[in-house]
């Protein structure tokens, strides 16, 4: 496939002929191809069990089925999917990751439960690596708080069980797909994002 490219070797040097190719470049090639990116990376979380009892790609999608067997809506069942795409990349910040690709497509609160998942989610194990469990009351007062907690105690620190029948990756295709088609906030959208 032949793609335009500007002229530039320096931005100072940028004209808005040189900025309207890297802008279709992108809503052509790059914007519309994000799912199918982020896809390919919770691919990359199969086979990585990292010691635990299924793989992070199971563990991902048993989060989300989870999730969405008690009737979460879209956006939330699509934040479990991806609680923890980090762990490949984020190895010490996991949540981050998660956060900086939903940032632009979610709401506040399911951002701040996605950002935060990880605080929250040590009460389960902290004790037992001889850090203090009970971290996360920092956070207590936040609204966003137990809105979290009941990620981790529904979805998350259960979704390691082998036989659990959770649903394959397509079945949260369409639903990813849909959360995002259009980002609600970047600095980058309108002048590159949209049509
Ligand atoms: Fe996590
Ligand atoms: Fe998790």
């Amino acid at each position: 496939m032949q793609h335009e490219r500007a002229q530039f070797t320096h931005m100072e040097d940028g004209t808005a002929e040189d900025w309207a190719i890297i802008s279709r470049e992108f809503r052509t090639h790059y914007g519309p191809y994000l799912p199918d990116r982020i896809l390919a990376h919770l691919q990359l979380l199969e086979g990585d069990c990292g010691g635990f009892a299924v793989d992070r790609l199971s563990h991902s999608l048993q989060t989300a089925t989870r999730a969405w067997e008690d009737g979460q809506d879209e956006e939330y069942v699509v934040c479990a999917l991806l609680h923890d795409i980090g762990d490949t990349l984020g190895s010490y910040n996991h949540p981050d990751i998660a956060a900086a690709i939903l940032k632009p497509f979610v709401s506040e609160e399911n951002l701040w439960m996605v950002e935060k998942h990880g605080i929250v989610q040590s009460y389960y194990f902290f004790h037992l690596l001889g850090k203090d469990r009970n971290l996360r009351d920092q956070l207590r007062d936040h609204p966003c708080f137990e809105r979290t907690v009941e990620f981790c105690a529904r979805y998350d620190a259960l979704a390691f069980d082998p036989d659990y029948p959770t649903k394959p990756l397509e079945f949260f295709e369409p639903m990813l797909r849909r959360v995002f088609a259009e980002p609600k906030r970047s600095m980058y959208v309108p002048a590159l994002g949209r049509k």
